[in-house]
């Protein structure tokens, strides 16, 4: 059996539930040095048509600890740009023979239509401004770990969310296991119907961020952004920066994340990012072990085949 991974939007509280289960049991073995399951006979395609650091590599350190075998792909360097289709390359690394694809490609969509013409699992690694469906699941194990649970917090998504995958898979896995998300930004970064992404606009971070538990800043996509989009990158800043002035705004103990790349000093100045409330680094190492779950149970694998019983990840509460 094959599944699989092109958004959040896509998969139901349970197997959300599952990948954050699978994902915590795959990091407490491998912090543990414990045994995970292996697919050593399997070969994952990993197209990386966009830049990418921590993506990228953490799926190759996910494929790593699952004794799977990864076939690197450089879109430049590639028949794409001799003018072959998107929908060409996918069959001819079907008929190649490759079990999973990993897709990261500028159009929304393409893992969607790649999923269509290639007969195993496709990961979506993000694409354009439509989903990130893994980096979602990491942030919400991160915040799982830190706050037991991830139903009732408030949870304030900061900046650039027009452009942002992030920010569309973070609010719909957070939304669906009962967070309150908010949008807080300028008008021209906020989607123009913010009502088919669920979230609640607020312009003012004070009172975007007023009682949040946690806050997920973006970076400025000026990829994306046309002309007359921001002002300028220095009034963002002193509108929108997460400092040490505007985390008084929000609870004691909020989060504060950020998927990274981090420009430091325009969405979030060092001593938040380095300080005690980040938790950047745990996203980043979180993000190797949802990417495992997310092969694992693209490959047919569930929590049943490696514990039992199972109890609900979403399900448990702060001691
Ligand atoms: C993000 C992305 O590529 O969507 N980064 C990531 O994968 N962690 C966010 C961004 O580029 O700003």
């Amino acid at each position: 059996m094959s599944r699989h991974v092109l958004g959040i939007r896509y998969l139901d509280t349970t197997e959300i539930d599952t990948l954050l289960a699978l994902a915590a049991e795959f990091k407490l073995r491998v912090i543990e040095g414990r045994e995970v399951p292996q697919l050593p006979k399997k070969v994952v395609g990993m197209l990386f048509f966009e830049n990418s650091t921590r993506t990228r590599v953490s799926f190759e350190m996910a494929a790593n600890y699952l004794g799977l075998k990864t076939a690197n792909f450089a879109a430049g360097a590639s028949s794409m740009s001799k003018g072959e289709t998107l929908k060409d390359t996918i069959l001819t690394l079907r008929y190649e023979r490759l079990d999973a694809l990993v897709i990261r490609h500028r159009m929304s969509g393409a893992p969607n239509l790649a999923a269509r013409f290639f007969g195993g699992p496709v990961l979506n690694a993000g694409d354009g401004m439509h989903e990130h469906p893994t980096q979602a699941l990491g942030d919400a194990l991160t915040i799982l770990e830190r706050k037991g649970q991830i139903e009732g917090l408030r949870v304030s998504i900061i900046g650039d969310v027009e452009h942002s995958r992030v920010a569309r898979s973070n609010a719909w896995l957070l939304s669906n296991l009962g967070a309150e998300v908010r949008f807080v930004g300028p008008r021209t970064l906020i989607p123009t119907e913010p009502g088919q992404i669920p979230g609640i606009v607020h312009h003012d971070l004070a009172t975007g961020i007023s009682g949040a538990d946690v806050i997920i800043c973006l970076r400025l996509q000026k990829e994306r952004m046309s002309e007359g989009m921001l002002s300028s990158v220095g009034e963002y800043a002193s509108m929108y920066q997460i400092n040490r002035e505007a985390l008084a705004w929000a609870n004691d103990d909020c989060l504060v994340m950020h998927p990274g790349p981090i420009n430091r000093g325009i969405e979030v100045d060092d001593w938040t990012a380095d300080g005690d409330q980040s938790a950047i680094t745990a996203q980043i190492e979180n993000g190797v072990f949802v990417r495992m779950a997310s092969l694992y149970w693209g490959f047919g694998g569930g929590l049943e085949d490696i514990i039992e019983p199972h109890v609900p990840v979403t399900a448990r509460r702060a001691a």
